[in-house]
């Protein structure tokens, strides 16, 4: 009744930004990303008879506002295997937690797969993409490899998941430009939501990214780097606008974060293949061909305000830790 999953975060292209449905935890757009190999969450799950609780050590930390999403995941699986038992939860990331970084959606990932694993479940993927969901919007997504789309739209109420491109297939890279380890001040589901409330901008988002994402798969299918780089910056600066002119505002950037974007855009200017995106943190991905992620790093690594770059290529989905034999 114990496993280890592995995960790794990904990165929205096309992102999300609100619910549809806050009760499934249904995003209101679909997305496309890619699965960052390089940065990692490992977590552990036991199911035992003692425990009169579920219990969940984030970074070797208690974390209570991880717990009640986790237990959500936890009951579904409890209910696929039809047990009542409490599960201890032992989660570590490898990179800086909750600072926009897609911690929830490996963690999410990793947690749904050690879970099933622990309680001998072999589900569908598209149930494993349910449970997941449940956690995080974006956790789906960890659990595939490569290029990857969550989709809304082909089944009403629910979301598919699935790799469009294998790491291999287009192996782009991605260097995280990390300008603070501070945890965000607002998460991106207590954001999200009140962008949905309270931006006039929200219906413009939601109604102009069927577009976006149909035109972010073309890119994939065409590998058009050049279109993606145009398209992924012109969404992300969508959501942050849509971000912004939420009551409060949100604004995820520090002075360096803005200050890396305008560097990716004077690099492609002069003719190096790399984009930008941001999540809902003041990290900066900055996605690029393999014969350019030299020359990005080391601009990236120039600027003040950068504390370090990670170096991504693009991953596998989750997967169960082998048992080490004894
Ligand atoms: O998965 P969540 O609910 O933590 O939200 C993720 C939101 C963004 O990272 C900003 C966008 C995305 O599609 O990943």
């Amino acid at each position: 009744m114990r496993a280890t999953a592995v995960a790794h975060p990904n990165v929205a292209l096309i992102k999300y930004w609100g619910k549809s449905d806050t009760e499934k935890n249904l995003p209101a757009t679909g997305s496309l990303s890619v699965t960052l190999g390089g940065l990692h969450t490992r977590t552990t799950i036991e199911f035992n008879e003692q425990l009169k609780q579920d219990q969940l050590l984030l970074d070797g930390k208690a974390d209570a506002a991880a717990d009640l999403r986790m237990v959500r995941c936890l009951d579904e699986l409890r209910q696929h295997a039809g047990v009542s038992l409490f599960a201890n939860v032992e989660s570590a990331n490898d990179f800086p937690t909750g600072a926009g970084l897609a911690s929830s959606a490996s963690g999410f990932a990793a947690l749904t797969v050690a879970g099933a694993a622990a309680l001998g479940l072999s589900l569908p993927p598209q149930e494993l993409v349910r449970i997941s969901r449940l956690g995080s919007g974006s956790a789906p997504r960890s659990l595939f490899a490569g290029g990857v789309w969550l989709d809304i739209a082909s089944s009403p109420g629910e979301t598919i998941c699935s790799t469009v491109s294998e790491p291999a297939r287009w192996p782009l890279e991605v260097i995280v430009a990390v300008t603070s380890v501070e945890k965000k001040a607002v998460s991106s589901t207590a954001g999200m939501e009140s962008s949905r409330a309270a931006s006039p901008y929200f219906d413009g988002w939601v109604s102009s990214h069927p577009q976006d994402l149909a035109d972010g798969l073309s890119c994939f299918t065409d590998k058009d780097f050049m279109r993606l780089a145009d398209l992924a910056e012109h969404n992300c600066l969508k959501m942050h606008a849509l971000a912004m002119s939420t009551r409060p505002p949100l604004l995820y950037w520090s002075p360096a974060t803005l200050a890396c974007m305008q560097a990716v855009m004077q690099l492609r200017a002069d003719g190096v293949p790399v984009f930008f995106t941001v999540d809902a943190g003041p990290q900066l991905k900055a996605v690029c061909l393999p014969e350019a992620s030299a020359t990005v790093r080391e601009r990236l690594q120039s600027i003040p305000g950068v504390l370090q770059t990670l170096d991504c290529t693009l991953g596998q989905g989750a997967w169960v830790e082998p048992v080490a034999k004894a």
